[in-house]
């Protein structure tokens, strides 16, 4: 965001900024009280701020902005010679400033390094809280959709590697998708064993025993593959997952269940368990049919507030837009990650998730932005009650 009383000033800001592509100017304030007002209301990742301004000056309004707008730093911009300003201004909360007239370069670098520390920051405060929540039960987020292909496994993968490597959390992810799992694909790693045969040790399992079938990524995350070949998705039944869910929420922070693109018995006791179901989509209207059916059957279950809606491959140019889609299905969107086949297929082959082989691209940063919206509505959900109803009860629900 640009604060300015000086139109042009803004406009010059605006225009050095314009081929950038990972910076967006989200708005403009013209002193220092709209630019409160705004700040609460845009929450922007930074702004530039003038100092002499009318109505409230910029380190007035850079102090209320600190202590009222988390996550928001802001670059003080001064002309030379306002040296006592300056130092007012880093005390009220800047966190840099740059003197004008300034280069293109000179500015985006400011907004790059006052963006990096930033979300450093937030990483361990979000890291702290984590710590601090350790002894309730874990929560469970199912990645789910009702149709195929849209991103599933791609993002459970990201988030999981996101919350446990960038924010420090315990993660588990488990794959569901018990024909054609491919989260230990995504991950480069070979499963001795999967779920399938933990299935068959159902009467001895404990957490002890579970621990062993789990696997260990460079990233933290511990993974519980689906089975090796289809014709053993049969053996794993909704009580074996509803056991190893139990379990795992008892040793770990966040549970991220990928699941297939249909409703089956262990995905409903995913769901079931869930504390979070991102529901994930694209634009297309086979999807958004599909999704729509979707969101009717969650309803009948009682899910739907538990329903976050996360829109995949976004900035596709298909003649339906994001605003079309909250307006068909009659929900708000959580998150929105934009379609960069080149990182995301380059990264799959890699078998390395982009949260760690790019983590500066803007579907990176989209996907953090997903992970710290998860983490807060973990934080308010802590003691959400268990359910319990499978295929039958899904059934049931239907046919009332
Ligand atoms: N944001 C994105 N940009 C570009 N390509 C993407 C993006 N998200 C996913 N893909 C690609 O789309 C394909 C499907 O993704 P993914 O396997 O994650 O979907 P899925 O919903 O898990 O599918 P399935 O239902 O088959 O399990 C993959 O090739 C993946 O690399
Ligand atoms: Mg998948």
């Amino acid at each position: 965001m640009i604060v300015d009383d000086v139109p042009d000033t803004c406009e010059s800001v605006r225009c050095l900024l314009n081929f950038e592509p990972r910076v967006e100017v989200v708005g403009e304030a013209h002193n220092g009280e709209e630019a409160v007002s705004k700040a609460e209301k845009l929450r922007p990742d930074v702004i530039l701020m003038d100092i002499n301004m009318p109505v409230l000056d910029g380190i007035a309004a850079t102090e209320a902005i600190s202590c009222r707008v988390s996550g928001c730093a802001i670059i003080i911009m001064s002309v030379q010679g306002e040296q006592e300003y300056l130092r007012q201004a880093m005390l009220a909360g800047a966190r840099e400033y740059i003197i004008k007239p300034f280069t293109s370069d000179e500015l985006i670098s400011s907004i790059y390094r006052v963006y990096d520390l930033e979300q450093r920051r937030q990483v361990s405060i979000q890291g702290i809280a984590g710590e601090e929540k350790r002894s309730a039960l874990g929560q469970v987020v199912t990645v789910f959709s009702t149709k195929g292909g849209v991103g599933k496994s791609t993002i459970a993968v990201n988030l999981a590697a996101c919350l446990s490597q960038e924010f420090g959390f315990s993660v588990a992810l488990v794959d569901l998708d018990l024909q054609f799992g491919d989260v230990a694909v995504l991950l480069n790693m070979t499963p001795r064993q999967t779920i399938s045969d933990l299935a068959v040790e159902y009467n001895q399992l404990d957490e002890e025993l579970l621990d062993a079938y789990l696997m260990r990524h460079s990233s933290g995350v511990r993974v519980l593959a689906a089975p090796a070949r289809p014709e053993y998705a049969e053996m794993v039944s909704s009580h074996h997952v509803e056991k190893v869910i139990k379990l795992l929420q008892k040793s770990y922070d966040y549970i991220i269940i990928d699941t297939p693109g249909i409703f089956t018995d262990p995905s409903m006791v995913a769901l079931d368990y869930a504390h979070q179901i991102l529901l994930v989509l694209s634009l297309d209207l086979p999807t958004l049919k599909n999704i729509k059916l979707g969101l009717e059957v969650l309803d009948s279950l009682h899910h739907r507030d538990k329903v976050k809606i996360v829109l995949n491959r976004a900035n596709l140019e298909l003649g339906i837009g994001p605003g079309d889609v909250e307006r068909s299905l009659g929900v708000s969107l959580l998150s929105q990650l934009p379609s960069d086949g080149r990182l995301v297929v380059g990264s799959v082959n890699k078998g390395k998730p982009f949260i760690l082989s790019n983590p500066h691209s803007r579907i990176s940063d989209s996907l953090r932005q997903l992970a710290r919206e998860v983490v807060s509505t973990g934080q308010k959900t802590r003691s959400v009650k268990k359910p319990r109803r499978f295929l039958g009860g899904l059934l049931s629900a239907l046919t009332q």
